[in-house]
């Protein structure tokens, strides 16, 4: 979605803006601009559809834009096509106030309507440009209380950062429902969408909480609630590197982020593992909680969701108590039948994504104790919840997501199998084999990375299909959903998953010579009636990929055209494993059909408007 940051202080600010909004690349946009104010040029707004490059060309890197005070924007287009006019900065009719704005005011129509009538001209289709004018309708000689003014009449969600050429000393930021941080630094103040966008500059940030107005000028900030009251706010220091958002060598970020699962895995996973026994140090659901729940509802969207449809077989299992599914999308909407009496676990990787977000606060409205697993420290979702247990996967940058996937699933075994101890659904003995063999987890991880060129093989012998159909049973069903979303968002190949039993209920119509399918057979138990799924799509001409446990890779070879296997764990694991092929399968074939694997079309990286 779209990136925001905003400069104040010493050094010309262009520069800075620019390489911050290249931090943000990785979110996902289509057009970028720029708004700078210098004593002699007054407010320059430059702005160009396409990438950041192209912003970066026509000012030179930032040099031809003087000014030590500005605002950036990367956009992702939502009312209006992407091009230059509707790009952001939007400015208003004098040209003295700009703003960059990230989410939806949803009674933009109303508003402009109200402003067409007092003469204002439009020159954008933007719900942004409505903030812009509506500022300048307002503003008397004091932009604060202009900036109140509007925030009694827009209505929607915002992140707002706004510049005014009459008051060349200050920079606003307004938060509601869209992220926006605050960077401190020595004689500068920034401002952006995701701390990446800082770090570079400074460690020390604040999280805005929604309705907090910022002013900031070189030498500090003031925050004021949404009343107008001065508050007091908590800092935070970041302490990952700057590396860990960079490349590091690898020719794409989604190849990097695949290559560190180990380390994620074992970051998430061993520091809660002390003498044999999993240590939720954050956790503060106790034994009488849980005993007092009746069922457990997961709320996440695309590959979290993902995540939610694996934990369900896998908690169901071990807790035996009831586990719905819920895409967040559809959870507001369906009825849910939530109390007091639920859990409601909500994943997350960037804590910030709108539809999660708005129905886990539904949940809580209807009593439910929010437990969310959430990748990016201080997020909203992250501040919301009862209790939070962090994935430790460092930042992820690739649009399609890998290593936090893998994480979200670890949480969840950590969850699991002290959910079960403390109720006493699983003996000491099975408690031990669990733990040990999730410890076991990052170097089996790691055995399967030693073997990409397997994969990048038959990565070069399927690429060129143009539809593929992943199935498989219980959990493997949940990982093919997953494995399907790759391979469709960064290689355009049309895909689906379908649990393989119900093939001849409609799907096996589909399968003819040459199509391909994947299957995943690692849940040993089912293994031989996921083998008769695959005799039925050979039969009807399919080629065929197969996934099984290193165990059962004989048989799979004999029946499959491809057979990949991955090593023995205890099954409920097995998740973790069996995507990383997968997720390499879907990078190297978006490689080889030469797409922007990264960054793919339409998509962004924290889907923060409805
Ligand atoms: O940040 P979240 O986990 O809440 O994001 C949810 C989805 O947008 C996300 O998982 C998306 O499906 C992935 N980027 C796909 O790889």
């Amino acid at each position: 979605m779209c990136g925001i940051v905003g400069f104040i202080g010493r050094e010309q600010a262009a520069p800075i803006l620019l390489e911050g909004l290249s931090r943000l690349e990785y979110r996902g946009y289509d057009s970028a601009g720029l708004a700078v104010y210098d004593r002699e040029k007054g407010l320059q707004v430059v702005k160009a559809k396409g990438r950041l490059q192209v912003l970066r060309d026509l000012t030179d890197g930032g040099a031809k834009v003087p000014g030590t005070m500005g605002l950036g924007h990367t956009r992702w287009a939502t009312h209006g096509a992407p091009n230059d006019e509707n790009a952001h900065p939007q400015v208003s009719q004098s040209g003295r106030i700009a703003v960059v704005h990230n989410g939806i005011i949803e009674n933009y129509g109303e508003l402009k309507s109200f402003l067409e009538a007092k003469g204002v001209v439009f020159t954008s289709e933007t719900d942004t440009e409505v903030v812009a004018q509506l500022l300048e309708f307002y503003y008397a000689g004091d932009l604060l209380d202009a900036v109140f003014k509007v925030l009694h009449r827009i209505e929607g969600a915002y992140a707002l950062g706004i510049v005014c050429a009459d008051e060349p000393d200050k920079l606003v930021a307004v938060r509601k429902d869209s992220p926006l941080i605050l960077g401190y630094g020595e004689g500068f103040q920034m401002l952006a969408s995701d701390v990446t966008a800082v770090i570079q500059y400074t460690r020390e940030v604040c999280y805005l909480d929604d309705g907090d107005v910022a002013v900031l000028t070189p030498g500090g900030v003031q925050v004021y609630d949404s009343l107008g009251q001065p508050e007091e706010k908590e800092r935070s220091h970041v302490d990952w590197e700057i590396s860990a958002a960079e490349k590091g060598g690898y020719e794409h970020f989604m190849f990097k982020e695949i290559m560190e699962e180990p380390k994620a895995l074992k970051d998430t996973i061993s520091p809660r593992i002390r003498d044999g026994k999993v240590v939720l140090d954050d956790l503060t659901i106790t034994r009488e909680d849980l005993e007092g729940m009746d069922r457990f509802y997961i709320i996440a969207c695309g590959s979290s969701y993902h995540v939610g449809m694996a934990a369900k077989y896998i908690l169901e299992r071990l807790l035996r108590i009831p586990v719905e599914v819920t895409l967040a999308s559809e959870f507001r909407y369906c009825r849910p039948i939530v109390s007091e009496h639920t859990l409601a676990l909500v994943i997350s990787q960037s804590g910030e994504t709108i539809d999660t977000l708005a129905a886990m606060r539904e949940a809580k409205r209807l009593g439910a104790r929010l437990l969310s697993i959430v990748n990016v420290v201080g997020s909203t979702i992250a501040r919301e919840s009862d209790d939070v247990l962090y994935t430790w996967a460092g930042p992820e940058i690739a649009v399609a997501t890998t290593k936090a996937y893998s994480t979200q699933l670890a949480v969840i075994y950590l969850l699991a199998i002290h959910f079960a101890g403390l109720l006493g659904r699983i003996g000491p003995e099975e408690y031990r084999e669990l733990v040990e063999q999730l410890q076991l987890l990052p170097g089996k991880a790691e055995e399967i990375l030693k073997h990409t060129e397997e994969i990048q093989y038959y990565a070069s012998i399927y690429f060129n299909h143009d539809s593929v159909f992943f199935i498989g049973r219980n959990i493997d069903y949940a990982v093919g959903l997953e494995g399907s979303l790759k391979l469709k968002e960064i290689s355009y190949i049309h895909s689906e998953a379908y649990a393989a039993g119900e093939l001849k209920h409609g799907t096996i119509s589909l399968i003819e010579d040459g199509t391909l399918v994947v299957a995943l057979a690692s849940w040993n138990e089912l293994f031989d009636k996921l083998m008769s799924n695959v005799k039925e799509v050979k039969a009807r001409g399919a080629d065929v990929i197969g996934i099984a446990t290193e165990s059962h890779k004989a048989a799979l070879a004999a029946l499959v055209d491809s057979a990949l296997s991955i090593p023995d764990i205890h099954p409920m694991f097995l998740p973790s494993l069996e995507v990383i092929p997968m997720q390499l399968f879907a990078y190297y074939v978006a490689l080889m059909r030469g797409c922007d694997i990264d960054k793919p079309r339409n998509l962004a990286k924290s889907v923060t408007v409805e």
